[in-house]
């Protein structure tokens, strides 16, 4: 096929919203964008066991640890399929471990902050996944075909993890009134950090349009983020729990909750690496890569055709 041939061919699966595939010819920019998404997707699972892995060992019961092994082991296999799909670009697994230990790509600015009570896993797995999900149920559609496949699988188990942490909430809001402050309270400190997951508001978000266009993203950050209120919210009430935001309200002539504007300054700190764990996650993440060491080198050796203990 000539260039203008395999461009148009291109072209016209982006417009049929069917799958691009990796050995489907691709604009430069269109391969670069979804390395540096994927990447970014990857690194947050990865970084993302830390906050509650911080609470295994100090799990209240043999089910409440048994669940949130569960789920921080799902984030590692999350981790792993993303990172697969990368590499279907030409990019190898060394090189983004690389960019995330350098702090050349990103992860979710969320996983910067501390988790300080066992209700920030109740917190984490209704908010945090819960604001996932939004993200990830689009992505399913996607126009590159590896991605859009590990996202199917991904939101399935992204389910679950928004149950165990609603149900741990609601467990916690029938118990004592110290239960239910501590909750409160972990809501308090997630509930805006949650909101910037979503990213920057559309106006700011400069290649948001390009990435829709070419089927990669296909809502603006500002449409989920009202998504994601407009279904969080019935859920507070039930909960029994109060979202701190005085300006949310039920606005009837547009049919979405009116909700306050996050902190974007804090959000532009935490992404430049200045929130109150970017330090010790990135450290935590090198030292395991170090300490992971002997089992790639006896990977490679076996798959070499050595044998264990050679
Ligand atoms: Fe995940
Ligand atoms: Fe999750």
């Amino acid at each position: 096929m000539t260039d203008s041939a395999v461009e148009a061919h291109f072209d016209e699966v982006i417009a049929r919203h069917d799958r691009i595939e990796p050995r489907d010819w691709m604009p430069d920019a269109y391969r670069r964008t979804l390395v540096r998404q994927i990447a970014q997707h990857a690194h947050s699972e990865i970084i993302g066991m830390q906050p509650e892995g911080n609470w295994i060992s100090r799990a209240p019961s043999l089910r409440r640890k048994a669940i949130l092994l569960a789920k921080v082991q799902d984030e590692a296999g999350h981790g792993l399929y993303l990172y697969s799909a990368a590499e279907t670009l030409g990019v190898s697994r060394d090189e983004l471990v690389d960019n995330l230990l350098t702090g050349k790509q990103k992860y979710s600015s969320i996983f910067n902050y501390p988790t300080l009570s066992y209700a920030d896993v109740g917190t984490i797995g209704w908010l945090v996944d819960g604001a996932a999900i939004c993200n990830q149920v689009p992505l399913c559609r996607t126009s590159y075909g590896p991605y859009g496949r590990a996202m199917i699988r991904i939101c399935k188990e992204e389910s679950f993890h928004q149950r165990q942490g609603y149900e741990l909430l609601m467990t916690m809001m029938r118990g004592t009134p110290e239960q239910q402050e501590m909750v409160q309270e972990s809501v308090n400190r997630f509930w805006w950090p949650s909101l910037m997951m979503f990213g920057p508001p559309d106006e700011n978000s400069p290649n948001s349009e390009r990435s829709m266009a070419w089927g990669i993203k296909r809502n603006s950050n500002d449409d989920l983020r009202q998504k994601f209120v407009d279904m969080t919210v019935p859920q507070a009430d039930a909960l029994g729990i109060c979202l701190p935001d005085p300006s949310l309200a039920w606005n009837a002539s547009r049919e979405h909750y009116d909700f306050g504007e996050p902190d974007w300054d804090e959000l532009a700190a935490v992404i430049r690496g200045d929130g109150p764990c970017n330090a010790q996650r990135i450290e935590h993440r090198r030292r395991a890569h170090e300490d992971g060491a002997w089992v790639r080198e006896a990977a490679t050796a076996f798959a070499a055709g050595g044998e264990i203990g050679d």
